[in-house]
């Protein structure tokens, strides 16, 4: 890494990407236990907090544990935006968590989303863009700003340089760069030599960002692209271990992977958190797709999600998963 990019990068090597409806606190925090540098909340609507929608700020609360963490946020009217970050930053300061940085999201590809111009398609309108970054720049005082993006709109139109091109002109900090366009929405594979051409554009930090799953991919990435940093998303749901996994390797270290009681105790521990967090009714119903995750590269994985996905209580789903745990160590055993 260049010493002026060691210099302007908060985030560490190895960050969480963020992820709505799954990167709530409970999976945030087991990414941060298990070695992320840096996360991301989930999106929250610049305009939502503008019209003091009620639920909104619950998104954006930071927990001492879970710091560094960015929160971040869609919209596409720079006012909003501005409003919104300058919202945030108080009330995480008045909490006494501070938010590491603001971060713009311009690669949401959903269609809700996109149809209002928020998201991904800020990379259709990169005069608007820019007026957006620039003001939560100018909102954000000391708080860094980092922007979020995709490839460009479709093949036909990447634009992704000229974009973090804008980003860094407008007062970004760092840009995360999911090397897909909006039409590709997660599939197929990443085109990561776009990475590798924003980095030699731009003189603030880049992050790398698309089908992370496993510590190779990440060394890849950094070899082929010269990132400052890598983020993941999906890579992590029910494999939080994957941080550690990816800065073992990075270190020239072994990574002796989780036993399948480890991983279950290890879901079962982020089920109390969510429901200490959300109350049981909401907790157990959340966690179904995280269990999912946790479970399945695991022995009759698909007979205990059918059993799981009826199970209301954490007494229930704790006694299952034991007995699950012991089928699996005798079955080995036998
Ligand atoms: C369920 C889900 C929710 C996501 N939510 C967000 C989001 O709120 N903000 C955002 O910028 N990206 C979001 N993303 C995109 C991811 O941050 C990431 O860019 C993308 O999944 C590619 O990385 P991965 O291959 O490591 O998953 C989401 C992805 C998934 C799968």
């Amino acid at each position: 890494m260049p010493e002026s990019n060691k210099k302007n990068n908060f985030f560490g090597k190895v960050m969480l990407a963020p992820m709505a409806g799954e990167g709530d606190y409970a999976f945030r925090a087991a990414c941060k236990k298990f070695g992320a540098d840096y996360l991301v909340s989930e999106m929250i609507s610049a305009k939502a907090i503008c019209y003091n929608d009620k639920k909104t700020p619950l998104l954006a609360k930071i927990r001492a544990e879970e710091m560094p963490i960015a929160l971040q946020i869609f919209g596409c009217e720079p006012e909003f935006m501005a409003k919104a970050s300058d919202f945030l930053i108080n009330e995480a300061i008045k909490a006494g968590t501070p938010c590491a940085a603001i971060d713009i999201n311009m690669g949401c590809p959903v269609p809700k989303v996109v149809k209002n111009g928020e998201g991904s398609a800020l990379m259709k309108t990169p005069e608007l863009a820019g007026k957006v970054i620039k003001a939560v720049k100018e909102a954000c005082g000391e708080t860094p700003v980092t922007v979020k993006m995709r490839l460009g709109w479709d093949a036909a139109n990447i634009n992704v340089v000229d974009m973090a091109k804008i980003a860094e002109e407008n007062g970004a900090s760092a840009v995360c760069v999911h090397a897909r366009t909006r039409e590709q929405f997660y599939t197929p594979g990443v085109d990561i030599s776009h990475i590798k051409t924003v980095k030699e554009a731009l003189s603030i930090p880049v992050i790398g960002n698309g089908d992370i799953f496993r510590a190779e991919d990440a060394f890849n990435v950094f070899s082929q692209t010269g990132c400052d940093a890598v983020a993941i998303a999906r890579g992590a749901l029910g494999n939080p271990y994957i941080f550690a996994q990816i800065k073992a390797a990075l270190e020239g270290k072994e990574y002796a992977p989780p036993t399948p009681r480890e991983r279950i105790e290890e879901a079962l521990r982020e089920i109390a958190v969510r429901i200490e967090d959300k109350g049981e009714y909401a907790g157990i119903r959340e966690s179904r797709v995280h269990l999912a995750h946790f479970t399945k590269s695991l022995r009759g994985s698909a007979a205990i999600r059918g059993k799981i996905n009826f199970i209301d209580s954490f007494e229930e789903l704790k006694e299952t998963l034991y007995s699950y745990i012991e089928e699996l160590e005798s079955a080995k055993l036998a």
